[in-house]
């Protein structure tokens, strides 16, 4: 196929059709078209954007290049939740056994680190075993056993996403609306769910961080699960701080355990509880917030949700006796402590210089197929609003070498800012939520925290 003149049109603002959509995700698919060309394609497509019917043509190509996970007449309700990307975001971790012990299934489909965000994918795979590409007769019977799977992408389900987003990754086309939407949704809709729930980030460490572009993909992104019958919710969650105290691979995976184990730091959780308590909804488990939550709260300190996670890393081949025990994870060789440089309180914590910090120590990818090094990373104790002391430890440091320490050390000094006093408020954790009737506005003026009107 002729992809020059497709790249050209496209660099000039012109459409491409639908089969013109579905021609090249297929050829590329299947390695009939180079990444060079891809990737100028999705530069122009990052700079002139996609006109609907192409951005459902993409979509749809995408969603067809791999099969979708059947569950035939199991009666089960089955709801996921995706993330448009976070540093710190350990959320389907803690989420995917959490929702699954409350009845609900959770066949989930993720992604690896991208741009300065982190990516679930890594974060299991840094528990020793752990395998992330099962076949597409395992995930439908781990999730029937189990009620959770959690997998990549894979030769047989989404491939077109599985090359596209790696390439993504690599070549700064990462931040356009339409892409990350074809890329969730075709994912998502390959699961076999009755409904989608979308974490949609925004802030200075979001890949869009007005608020504006922030409800433009959520409003995107139902728009495509709507159409295509599934029911679609999004909640709008602050990406201007890290989320949690850990940014890293292995040490995200710990704080998600320490969260099943209801140890989890309270953003966290809270981020975790809205999400969870629409899926439940979603599903028809429940019918108010409240009883959600409960049920939720419930699952969390049964020790329900923790024996899931330990369930479904043994089914995925992974040692589940990290959720007892979680030094059986890889541990960095060299680990510092960072302190306060003056007394005052933090005003900022700036996700995009933590998350850009983890990849240049090893812990995400420069190149296709860099490895990562699932060690390194920071655990930052410090959100914004908080006072510190000069010399207060705020922050460790997890690198492989003392080059590594060096670099972590410089990230820290620019993204940690200690100030007189706080300038601007931050982000409240979850902001909106957005259906396809239209957006709702949770926060109370007043308190500058979450509050959901119960149903
Ligand atoms: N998550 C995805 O799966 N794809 C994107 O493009 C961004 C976040």
């Amino acid at each position: 196929m002729l992809v020059v003149p497709l790249i050209e049109r496209k660099r000039d603002g012109g459409a491409l059709t639908p089969e013109e959509w579905s021609a090249l995700v297929a050829a590329y698919t299947d390695g009939r078209i180079p990444d060079y060309q891809m990737s100028a394609l999705l530069m122009a497509v990052l700079l002139r954007g996609l006109e609907r019917p192409e951005l459902a043509a993409l979509t749809d190509a995408m969603l067809a290049s791999g099969q979708r996970i059947s569950f035939d007449s199991w009666s089960t309700p089955r709801v996921d939740k995706h993330s448009t990307g976070g540093v710190g975001d350990k959320v389907s971790l803690v989420l995917a056994p959490l929702v699954a012990a409350c009845g609900v299934a959770v066949p989930m489909m993720s992604g690896r680190g991208l741009g300065h965000t982190g990516g679930t994918l890594d974060k299991l795979e840094a528990i020793p075993g752990f395998r992330t590409g099962l076949s597409l007769a395992e995930v439908r019977a781990q999730v029937m056993k189990i009620g959770c799977a959690m997998i990549g992408q894979t030769p047989e389900i989404a491939p077109a996403d599985r090359r596209i987003y790696a390439l993504r990754d690599v070549t700064g086309t990462v931040e356009a609306i339409p892409l990350i939407a074809a890329s969730i949704m075709s994912k998502k809709l390959a699961e076999g769910l009755n409904a989608l729930v979308l974490d949609v980030k925004r802030g200075s460490g979001a890949f869009l961080p007005t608020l504006e572009q922030s409800l433009e993909l959520a409003q995107t992104m139902i728009a495509l699960g709507e159409d295509r019958g599934c029911p679609t919710v999004a909640l709008l969650t602050a990406m201007d701080r890290p989320l949690g105290r850990a940014c890293g691979n292995a040490l995200e995976t710990e704080e998600a355990i320490l969260a099943l184990r209801g140890e989890g730091p309270q953003d966290l959780m809270e981020v975790t509880y809205a999400l969870g308590v629409e899926m439940l909804l979603a599903a028809g488990v429940e019918k108010t917030s409240k009883k959600a939550r409960h049920r939720l709260e419930n699952a969390l300190s049964s020790g329900l949700a923790a024996e899931k996670f330990e369930r479904m890393i043994e089914a995925q081949g992974g040692n589940p006796g990290v959720v007892e025990d979680a030094s059986v994870l890889p541990q960095a060789k060299e680990v510092e402590v960072y302190k306060a440089p003056r007394t005052g309180v933090v005003v900022r914590v700036e996700p995009k210089v933590v998350g850009r910090a983890v990849v240049a120590m090893g812990g995400g990818r420069l190149k296709v197929d860099d490895p990562v090094d699932p060690t390194v990373g920071f655990v930052i104790t410090v959100n914004p609003g908080d006072k510190v002391l000069t010399g207060e430890p705020i922050a460790s440091v997890f690198a492989r070498d003392p080059a590594g320490i060096k670099l972590g050390f410089e990230a820290l000094g620019q993204a940690i800012v200690v100030a007189d006093k706080l300038k601007e408020k931050p982000l409240p954790l979850v902001s909106h939520r957005v259906t396809k009737a239209g957006v709702e506005e949770l926060t109370r003026p007043d308190s500058g925290r979450t509050s959901r009107s119960p149903r």
